[in-house]
């Protein structure tokens, strides 16, 4: 297990109007994406902002490799912050916007300029030095704003939704370049989003929230297959739910398999079969509420719609309702 570099202790952060985060109790580790994922109004960005020194707190503490960093402000933490957009400065040149705060730090010129183009190098944006952000796409802002952040060498890169201004092909291949830019520079990162497929393709480990509070901590796979609760499991990838009065069934569309006969364990009809190229989603109506289920395109042969079926379910979770 890796060290342990942002140890966060009882946080809370909250507003005047009562909204916010209570009881935040985290480890962040070093060299991992840890992603804090939820809702909108959930306080990701409370949180995160209460790392980079944005946030008064209102109780806890947060330390960064031994020390306690909770009463400094910004600029004396080890962190770096990304947000959204409005990241560089417009009246400044690629080249100028990563010097800045260096030269806020003092460095040399030569040393500014070896470390910009190792910087450029990195980001594979060697040549854009002189253009100015609004030469630049989207995507290319997000990556000289990423690259601004690490030339500062903070322990820890904060990033608020930086990717979901861009369109979507965009989006997908910044996640590889922050993943492969994470793992050569081996930093910790603490990405925030709302979006569970970003989540589960970036992180190293997730941190669900719901409501100002942690729901879930754990790997992609562990909170993708043993969701805590009914609310983490319908708040990541797609979940079926059968009600049996006192407690829920839980299973996704790929944990189910159709039985031409009634021979399987749930009896339904097969409402509608939508392809999609290598598989199919198959809608099933069954004794109490629709299941989805995703079919691989080999098995779709013997199936049409409104056929009468039954299926089973390969993996089940139980969880019990809350009075
Ligand atoms: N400066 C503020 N003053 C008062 N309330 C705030 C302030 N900032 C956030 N809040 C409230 O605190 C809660 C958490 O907000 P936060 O911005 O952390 O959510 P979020 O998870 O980042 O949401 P989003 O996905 O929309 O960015 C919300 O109810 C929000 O309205
Ligand atoms: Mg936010």
């Amino acid at each position: 297990m890796s060290e342990v570099k942002v140890k966060i202790k009882d946080l809370s952060v909250i507003y005047d109007n009562g909204d916010g985060v209570r009881n935040i109790d985290l480890d962040i580790y070093e060299s991992e994406i840890l992603t804090l994922l939820g809702p909108s109004g959930c306080g990701k960005s409370t949180i995160l902002r209460a790392i980079g020194g944005f946030n008064k707190l209102t109780g806890g503490e947060i330390i960064i490799d031994g020390e306690d960093i909770s009463q400094l402000p910004p600029e004396k933490r080890p962190t770096s912050m990304v947000f959204q957009s409005y990241n560089l400065w417009p009246h400044m040149t690629v080249y100028e916007n990563l010097a800045f705060g260096l030269k806020l730090r003092k460095i040399s010129s030569k040393e500014i300029e070896s470390e910009i183009n190792k910087v450029l190098k990195l980001l594979k944006m060697e040549g854009f030095e002189d253009k100015y952000p609004a030469q630049l796409s989207g995507g290319q802002q997000q990556r000289i704003a990423i690259g601004r952040s690490v030339l500062l060498k903070p322990a820890v890169l904060l990033l608020d939704e930086p990717f979901s201004a861009l369109d979507a092909k965009i989006r997908h291949q910044m996640r590889e370049e922050l993943k492969r830019i994470q793992s050569e520079l081996n930093i910790s990162v603490v990405f925030v989003t709302h979006d569970q497929e970003e989540a589960i393709s970036i992180s190293h480990r997730i941190v669900v929230m719901d409501k100002g509070k942690i729901a879930q901590v754990g790997t992609p796979t562990e909170i993708y297959e043993e969701p805590v609760n009914p609310y983490v499991a319908s708040f990541i990838g797609e979940m079926n739910f059968i009600d049996e009065g006192d407690k829920f069934l839980a299973f996704r569309p790929e944990e189910v398999e159709i039985v031409t006969n009634d021979s399987g364990e749930y009896p339904a009809t097969i409402e509608h079969i939508m392809l999609y190229g290598h598989y199919s989603q198959v809608l099933l109506r069954g004794r109490h509420n629709m299941i989805r289920a995703f079919v691989p395109k080999t098995n779709m042969v013997d199936i049409e719609e409104h056929m009468k079926v039954s299926f089973n379910v390969t993996k089940i979770r139980e969880y019990e309702k809350e009075i």
